[in-house]
C-alpha cells in the first residue's frame, strides 16, 4: 500500500507552498486563510444559518423557504429549501436583464477565431423565451424531460434555460456520443423532444449530429419531435411531422414567457455518467440546492467580480459545462465565455489569443489541455498579452501547476485545482484563489459545508455531511443510488476516489478506486468499453484497464479474447476500435487493443484487473500475489504477448 512517505517521495514539491500573489488576494471574496477557516467553521457548526444567508443573498425566490435542510444519507432523502419555490432561468436571466440589459451574458467563439458572438442578457432572455414557447407549442409539459444534443453553442445554453423556464428537466448528451449512446439515454429519460443541429464542425471536421439523432430515434419510442438548429446548413434528412426547424419555430413566438414557479427539490436536469458497472446513470440535480451550490462555488472559487470576463473551455455536455459555463456564472450575472473550437487550431496559441482578445480574467480548463499545449513551444503563450488573467482553474485530474502558472500565469495568478464530480454538482475540494497557499498537485481544502473523511485504512474519500449540490438520486433507480454512493460506508457519501491528507491538512487525490477510467477528463466505465468490444462478432471476451498517459492522464488498454479459429489481423484490430466508436463515441476509443491468449481469472472466475493494469503499465516487478489465479500460466502468455508489441 502507498504510504504518505512514498507519496512525499513521488511529489518532490509535497512540502513546498506557493504563497498567494498580492494582486489576486487584494479585494478577493475570501482573502486570507483566517477568513476561510472562520467561514468554514460556521458552515459546519451552523450549516442552517450559513446556507440560509447564501440562499437569500444569491438567489431570488418566488416563494421564500422556511426550512433549510432535512433528511440525510441514511435513507438517501436529502432535501434543501424544500418548501421554497424559484425559477432557475429567472435567476440566470431576467433579474440581470432588468438591471443590466446590455451587459454581455455570453461570448461565443466557434471553430475559427473569426466566428465570435456577443450576446447580451436582454438578447439571451428573449431567445430563451422564444425557445421555451416553441417547446410548449410542441407539447412539452412541466416535469417532462427534453434531450439536448447540440454543439457547444449559445443555442445549447438557451435550450437548457428554456427547459428550466417551463420546468422540463433537460438531459444534455455530449455531442461526441454516438447514436447508440444517445439512444440509451433517450430511452432511459423517456424524452419526447430532442433539440439538435444539422451538423457541427470541430477542427474543420463535420460531425453529423442529425444523422445520429435519426438513428437514435429509431431505437427509442418516446420521441415525438426533433427541433433542428440550422448550424452548418449542410443537407440532412428531414422527417415531416416529426422534425421542426428551430429558427422557424422560434421566429413566430413571443419574446416573453412566464417562468414556472418550481419547488426547490424538483429536478432541474438529468446528466448521465459512467460508473464501474452497468449502464450509465442518470444523475438528478435539483432547482434550489444545485443552483445555489453552482453559484456560490463560481463566485468564491473563481473569485468572480462584477466586470470580469470569465471563461470555462469545457463543453456543456459535461457537468463542468452545466455548472461553470451556464448555471453558476449566469446566476451571478457574469459574462461567460463559450468555446466551440479546438485549443490547437489554428495553432497552439488559440487559448491565449482568446485571453488577449477578450481580456479574460479567469480561465478554467482540464490538465490534459495544458499538457497538450506544453508539448509545444512557450512562444505560443509568450506572444500574447495574457496579463488580464487572475485565476487559472483546473479540473478532472491532478495538475502540476508549475507549467500552468509559470508559463501562462507568469507566477502572478492563483491556480485553483478543483476536485469534484458529476454527482457533487460543484467543487468539493479546492483552493480559494485569494487565500490558499498552493501545493503543486493538491486540491488542498474542503469547500464550505463539505466534510471530507479519508478512511485511514484504504485511503478512500467519503463526505460525511450532505451539501446543497449533491445529486439526490439516480433517475428511475434510487436503489442503485443507495448502493453506489450511500450504502458503501455507513452514513457517508462515497466518492469512488482515493485520497491522502498531509500533515498540513492538504488533500491529495490518488485517483479512482473502482473501474472508472479518466481519459482526457472524460469519465469512462471499463464495463461500457468491454460491452462495446464484445458486440463485434469475432470477440469472445474483453477486459479493459487504464494506463498512465503523458497527455491524456490515462489511456484505455483493452485485452481481447477472440472466438475460436479467428485470426488476428490489422483489419480486425481496427474493427474492434471501430466497435467502441460506434457504441460509445470516438473519445472512448482504446489506445491499445491486444489480442490476448486468455485472461487472468481467480478460481471463482473473477478477472484480476490489478494484474492486467500492471502488465499494461509495464510494471512487471509489481505483480504481487498471483497465487489465487486459476491458471497462473496464462499470465506468462499475456506478458509475452504485450512485450512482443512494445
Ligand atoms: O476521479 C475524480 C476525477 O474526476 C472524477 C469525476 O469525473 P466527472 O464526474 O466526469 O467530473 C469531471 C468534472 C468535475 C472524480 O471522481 N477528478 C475530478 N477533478 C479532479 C479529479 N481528480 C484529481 N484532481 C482533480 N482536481
Amino acid at each position: 500500500m502507498v504510504s504518505v512517505t512514498d507519496l512525499q517521495k513521488e511529489h518532490p514539491l509535497f512540502n513546498e507552498r506557493h504563497e498567494v500573489p498580492d494582486r489576486v488576494s487584494k479585494g478577493s471574496h475570501i482573502s486570507s486563510m483566517a477568513q476561510y477557516e472562520k467561514y468554514y467553521r460556521e458552515s459546519i457548526e451552523n450549516p442552517e444559518s450559513f446556507w440560509q444567508q447564501r440562499a437569500n443573498e444569491l438567489l431570488t425566490w418566488t416563494k421564500p423557504f422556511t426550512k433549510v435542510f432535512s433528511g440525510g444519507f441514511e435513507n438517501g432523502d436529502v432535501k434543501w429549501f424544500e418548501d421554497g419555490e424559484l425559477n432557475v432561468s429567472y435567476n440566470c436571466l431576467d433579474r440581470h436583464a432588468e438591471r443590466t440589459p446590455d451587459k454581455v451574458a455570453i461570448i461565443w467563439e466557434g471553430d475559427s477565431p473569426n466566428q465570435v458572438e456577443h450576446i447580451t442578457y436582454k438578447q439571451a432572455l428573449e431567445q430563451t423565451c422564444r425557445l421555451a414557447n416553441a417547446m410548449k407549442e410542441l407539447g412539452v409539459k412541466r416535469g417532462e424531460s427534453v434531450c439536448i444534443y447540440l454543439p457547444n453553442c449559445p443555442t445549447a445554453a438557451y435550450a437548457m434555460l428554456a427547459c428550466a423556464r417551463i420546468g422540463a428537466p433537460h438531459s444534455v448528451v455530449f455531442a461526441g456520443f454516438s447514436a447508440d449512446s444517445l439512444a440509451d439515454r433517450i430511452r432511459d429519460s423517456k424524452s419526447k423532444l430532442i433539440i439538435t443541429a444539422d451538423q457541427s464542425t470541430r477542427g474543420g471536421k463535420v460531425i453529423p449530429l442529425k444523422q445520429a439523432v435519426d438513428d437514435a430515434v429509431k431505437k427509442s419510442d418516446s420521441v415525438q419531435h426533433v427541433l433542428l438548429l440550422q448550424n452548418t446548413g449542410g443537407k440532412v434528412h428531414f422527417e415531416k411531422g416529426r422534425d421542426v426547424w428551430l429558427h422557424e419555430a422560434m421566429e413566430k413566438q413571443s419574446t416573453t414567457c412566464q417562468p414556472e414557479s418550481m419547488n426547490a427539490e424538483d429536478p432541474l436536469f438529468y446528466l448521465y455518467t459512467s460508473g464501474s458497472t452497468g449502464t450509465p446513470k442518470g444523475l438528478v440535480h435539483t432547482q434550489g440546492g444545485y443552483l445555489l451550490y453552482a453559484a456560490l462555488t463560481h463566485l468564491w472559487v473563481f473569485d468572480y467580480r462584477e466586470n470580469d470576463i470569465y471563461a470555462c473551455v469545457a463543453d456543456v455536455g459535461w457537468i463542468t459545462g452545466h455548472s461553470y459555463i451556464v448555471y453558476g456564472p449566469l446566476c451571478n450575472g457574469a459574462t461567460t465565455f463559450m468555446f466551440e473550437g479546438l485549443p490547437t487550431l489554428p495553432d497552439a496559441g488559440r487559448y491565449w489569443d482568446m485571453v488577449q482578445r477578450h481580456k479574460i480574467t479567469q480561465f478554467y480548463t482540464a490538465p490534459t489541455a495544458i499538457r497538450t499545449l506544453m508539448k509545444f513551444d512557450d512562444t505560443f503563450v509568450k506572444r500574447y498579452d495574457v496579463t488580464s488573467l487572475r485565476v487559472l482553474g483546473s479540473v478532472g485530474e491532478p495538475i502540476n501547476p508549475e507549467s500552468y502558472n509559470e508559463v501562462v500565469g507568469d507566477k502572478k495568478c492563483s491556480i485553483v485545482d478543483t476536485y469534484w464530480q458529476t454527482e457533487s454538482g460543484g467543487h468539493l475540494l479546492t483552493p480559494l484563489p485569494g487565500a490558499t497557499p498552493q501545493k503543486a498537485g493538491s486540491a488542498s481544502f474542503a469547500f464550505f459545508g463539505i466534510v471530507p473523511e479519508g478512511n485511514s485504512v484504504s485511503g478512500v474519500l467519503c463526505i460525511s455531511k450532505p451539501w446543497p449540490g449533491i445529486t439526490r438520486t439516480i433517475f428511475n433507480d434510487h436503489e442503485r443510488y443507495m448502493k453506489t454512493y450511500l450504502n458503501v460506508y455507513k452514513n457517508k457519501y462515497f466518492t469512488g476516489d482515493g485520497v491522502w491528507k498531509d500533515q498540513d491538512g492538504y488533500h491529495w487525490i490518488t485517483g479512482r478506486v473502482d473501474d472508472v477510467i479518466n481519459v482526457s477528463g472524460h469519465r469512462i466505465g471499463t464495463s461500457e468499453v468491454e460491452g462495446a468490444l464484445v458486440t463485434h462478432n469475432k470477440c469472445a471476451e474483453a477486459a479493459c484497464v487504464g494506463v498512465p498517459h503523458d497527455v491524456k492522464g490515462q489511456a484505455i488498454f483493452a485485452y481481447v479474447i477472440l472466438k475460436e479459429n479467428v485470426e488476428e489481423t490489422p483489419e480486425l484490430l481496427a474493427e474492434l476500435k471501430g466497435a467502441v466508436r460506434t457504441h460509445i463515441g470516438p473519445f472512448a476509443t482504446p489506445d491499445f487493443v491486444v489480442i490476448a491468449p486468455g485472461l487472468p481469472k481467480t478460481r471463482s472466475g473473477k478477472i484480476m484487473r490489478r494484474l492486467l493494469r500492471k502488465i499494461a503499465a509495464g510494471e512487471l516487478d509489481q505483480l504481487g500475489d498471483t497465487s489465487t489465479l486459476a491458471d497462473p500460466h496464462v499470465l506468462d502468455l499475456i506478458i509475452e504477448k504485450v512485450k512482443s508489441l512494445k
